[in-house]
């Protein structure tokens, strides 16, 4: 039987379009997923979107929709996205199913059974933006500073859920890896945060109607982050996969580390079920130096960006731009850089030598690549450095290059050096048969359209020039 592989993204909020943020997290993920079914693993890539809330339900009332409206079209949008960037997720969920949202008010109710939940006043800051209580401690002059706005004074009777139960079964899971959590830094920052103390967390809201109701108190809905956070889980029981749980791999954003390191494996633990077995935690994107914003109107989105370059290239930078894990610069510049990188390194190292193996007539119809040949990005993957494992396959087309260079074989052709030249020309076939099959996870189409290439070895330029 196949090893299995559960790996999620993030759901998103769906309060408005996909940027090009929520794409990194996508795109990084489906590569992730493409290279274990590629080692022969049994994938289950889940993704979806968050459509309940106080800030789903405040977008859909600028527009004068219904929340249900609203989010039914965002869905549409966010599928035409991950479709334009050939993500190939297995299943999507939406938490406004109502399976999800059966599963999610059962698993409340079992808390409450279990006893982690407790019925209590209480008054604080919410930031709507972040969808959570805020400390005085964490803002910036009086503001959340992710969203640089006043966070609202509410205060209701909600369930309160035993988060501080879990401080320390959650420090020796995380500390010994048996919950693992990378890069390192990030797991120190928890242990440092739980080592702080853990306060309990409300797991309802009185103020907001646009969610699961609170099992037995119709008068509140369920908090928004636990209603998804649980579609991890559900996702197994909605689809039929049943045996992917525990998550193999969780990738997620900075922004929402606390609430992936802390909350939802306590809510796990409460229910007494198996806790995921590794997160990741990817930084974030600013634009020219600047965080993304409409108000700042840099917003990137992917659409325009596939429009210009093609889904793959678009792919290839976002994962080479910075090292998986750090925060990183993007912009439209060094996108149009790495457009010419792969089309000078890639795109042409194809031309030339398809154009000299037609030239100078070479058989390469039995050539294959050998399972002992390839380029070697198994630890790169395994330590989820994408950028590095990109790095290592574009090296190998340098190297292709380099060799053409100091081979000279139309030189070779012109000694009647024939033998040499053949060989050469084999070899390189070859070995673009191994980058191509490298390429696989990454740029997928490309991939595709190199390999035929390499077969009927017709010429059609892999990075076509961009008009301006
Ligand atoms: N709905 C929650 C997640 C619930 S998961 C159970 C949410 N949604 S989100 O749409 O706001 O963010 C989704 C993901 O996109 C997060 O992982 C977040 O880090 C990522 N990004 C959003 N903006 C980003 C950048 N500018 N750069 C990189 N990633 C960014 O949070």
């Amino acid at each position: 039987m196949n090893k299995k592989f559960y790996i999620t993204t993030p759901i998103y909020y769906i309060n408005d379009v996909p940027h090009i943020g929520h794409a990194y997290a996508s795109v990084a993920t489906d590569a992730i997923a493409r290279y274990h079914r590629k080692q022969g693993e049994d994938v289950f890539f889940l993704t979806g979107t968050d459509e309940h809330g106080a800030k789903i339900a405040e977008a859909a009332a600028k527009l004068q929709e219904t929340p249900q409206e609203f989010v039914d079209n965002l869905d549409l949008k966010f599928r035409a996205a991950w479709k334009l960037l050939d993500i190939s997720n297995d299943e999507y969920i939406r938490t406004t199913d109502p399976l999800h949202s059966k599963i999610v008010s059962k698993l409340v109710q079992e808390l409450v059974d279990r006893g982690f939940v407790e019925k209590r006043s209480y008054e604080g800051l919410y930031c709507v933006g972040c969808e959570k209580y805020m400390k005085e401690s964490e803002l910036v002059n009086g503001c959340c500073p992710d969203h640089l706005k006043k966070p609202v004074v509410q205060s209701e009777e909600n369930y309160f859920f035993k988060l501080s139960a879990f401080a320390d079964q959650l420090k020796s899971k995380i500390e010994s890896d048996e919950i693992m959590i990378r890069p390192e830094s990030k797991k120190n920052e928890i242990l440092g945060k739980i080592n702080l103390g853990l306060d309990d967390i409300s797991i309802s809201r009185a103020s907001v109607e646009w969610g699961i109701p609170f099992p037995g108190d119709p008068e509140q809905t369920i908090y928004v982050w636990i209603d998804a956070l649980i579609n991890y889980y559900s996702a197994t029981k909605m689809y039929d996969r049943e045996d992917f749980w525990p998550a193999d791999l969780h990738i997620i954003g900075k922004d929402i580390f606390w609430f992936h390191g802390v909350i939802w494996p306590a809510v796990l633990l409460a229910l007494d079920l198996p806790v995921y077995k590794k997160l990741f935690v990817h930084g974030y994107f600013t634009v020219d130096g600047q965080k993304m914003s409409k108000t700042i109107g840099n917003v990137i989105k992917p659409e325009d960006l596939v429009a210009k370059y093609g889904t793959d290239a678009v792919r290839y930078y976002v994962l080479s731009a910075f090292p998986f894990g750090a925060d990183g610069d993007v912009s439209l510049e060094k996108m149009n850089q790495a457009y010419l990188k792969l089309a000078n390194e890639i795109g042409n190292l194809f031309q030339r030598t398809i154009a000299m193996i037609n030239k100078y007539e070479i058989s390469v119809v039995d050539n294959k690549v050998e399972k002992s040949e390839y380029i070697d990005i198994e630890h790169e993957m395994a330590e989820l450095q994408l950028m590095e494992a990109l790095r290592k396959i574009m090296l190998f087309a340098e190297d292709q290059n380099k060799a053409i260079a100091s081979t000279q074989p139309w030189a070779l052709a012109k000694e009647g050096k024939n033998e040499e030249l053949a060989s050469f020309l084999t070899k390189t076939h070859a070995n673009l048969l191994i980058l191509a099959d490298a390429l696989v996870p990454f740029m997928p189409e490309t991939a595709k359209k190199m390999n035929h290439q390499l077969a009927t070895l017709d010429l059609e330029p892999l990075f076509p020039r961009i008009e301006e």
